[in-house]
């Protein structure tokens, strides 16, 4: 069986977005053969009860999930049981479709293991992934939908955008993401205030029952960002979801100046930002963190800090397809070390001791 550091040799000497549109066609060809696709299943997948939660009234298998912006347009879905993921976030989807932005948007920071991308939400819009959805919903894994407006939206008629979005797609989605952090929409992430935060939130308690989460930016400053927070559970949010990629480009060598970093170069300060959040919201709402965990410690410092859940991209990228696999794994092992018999001890053990 060719090894993912053979294949990895390959993909990486193509440009970055053609490697993930040639990984995109190859992983939904799998569908083709279910011999392949049980042999994956059976090869990455960890079920255990250690692991196993009900979060959103759903059954989380395992707590390690795809991020947002992998799979943009609801294609791999299915497809993600192979790679051993608990759950899966598609999106982001707009109202309408669009392009993004212009190309080169997607750069690779190898040494680092780190990327830089600049997409803008390019994604087939919201009605051709409501048809994908329809086929697929209720799926084993739990699904995420994550929502943005359309860039040529104005930012006071943002909401409207919002609104359309959960309307069409809250069937079928078992949570929904408000994305105001990208930093590839141009004003986007003013939105990130808390008027508009508290307008959102009820407008999507009025419009839907399904748990709605605000994901943040790790660029905000703490205090704003914890008081956003609270102000997004004050008003009805069911979780919370840090971080998104960075603009503090400092962080590489060699960094573009414009677009998001993520990955190992994040790492550091997308935690910063969850456990300051998670100070105040751990046993409050639902907690998610993302943002350069690419192992079983990294996850595992998330979940001690508060994380229910924990996702990755950039650390997929560089690991490859036995990563959820391998943190599953290291994460049982980590808390068999602390005398944990369930996540459930292990989230937010670092709290319940400070507090
Ligand atoms: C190429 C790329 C595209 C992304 N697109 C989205 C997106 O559409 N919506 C979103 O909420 N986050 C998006 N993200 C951010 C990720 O979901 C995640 O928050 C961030 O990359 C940090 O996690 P990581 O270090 O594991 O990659 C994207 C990230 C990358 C690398």
């Amino acid at each position: 069986m060719l090894t993912y550091q053979a294949l990895k040799e390959y993909l990486f000497r193509l440009d970055p977005e053609t490697a993930h549109n040639l990984a995109e066609s190859a992983i939904r060809l799998s569908r083709l053969c279910t011999p392949c696709q049980n042999y994956f299943i059976d090869k990455n997948f960890v079920v255990d009860e250690r692991l196993t939660q009900i979060i959103f009234g759903k059954k989380f298998l395992n707590p390690v999930g795809l991020a947002a912006g992998f799979d943009k347009n609801a294609t791999m879905i299915r497809q993600m049981a192979m790679f051993g993921f608990g759950f899966t976030e598609i999106g982001t989807v707009t109202p309408k479709p669009q392009d993004g932005n212009a190309k080169p948007r997607l750069f690779r920071f190898i040494e680092e293991e780190s990327l830089q991308n600049a997409f803008g939400f390019n994604n087939q819009g919201m009605l051709a992934v409501k048809k994908r959805l329809e086929r697929v919903y209720p799926f084993v894994l739990p699904i995420g939908v994550n929502i943005g407006k359309n860039k040529l939206t104005a930012d006071k008629l943002a909401i409207n955008d919002y609104k359309t979005l959960v309307e069409n797609l809250h069937e079928f989605a078992d949570y929904i993401v408000i994305n105001i952090s990208s930093p590839n929409t141009k004003g986007l992430r003013t939105l990130q205030n808390e008027e508009f935060i508290t307008e959102l939130f009820k407008m999507t308690g009025e419009t839907t029952t399904k748990p709605v989460l605000l994901k943040i930016a790790p660029d905000l400053d703490k205090k704003e960002a914890l008081s956003l927070c609270v102000k997004a559970v004050e008003s009805g949010a069911k979780g919370i979801i840090a971080t998104n990629t960075t603009i503090d480009y400092s962080l590489l060598n060699d960094a573009k100046n414009f677009g998001g970093i993520s990955g190992k170069a994040l790492a550091d300060k997308s935690f910063e930002m969850f456990d300051y959040i998670a100070a105040e919201l751990y046993d409050k709402t639902t907690l998610i963190s993302v943002g350069g965990i690419d192992s079983a410690e990294e996850a595992y410092r998330r979940i001690k800090a508060g994380a229910s859940l924990v996702q990755v991209y950039t650390g997929f990228i560089y690991k490859g397809p036995s990563l959820a696999k391998r943190i599953n794994e290291g994460i049982m092992e980590l808390m068999n070390f602390d005398g944990f018999t369930h996540i459930s001890e292990a989230i937010g053990c670092e709290r319940k001791s400070r507090r």
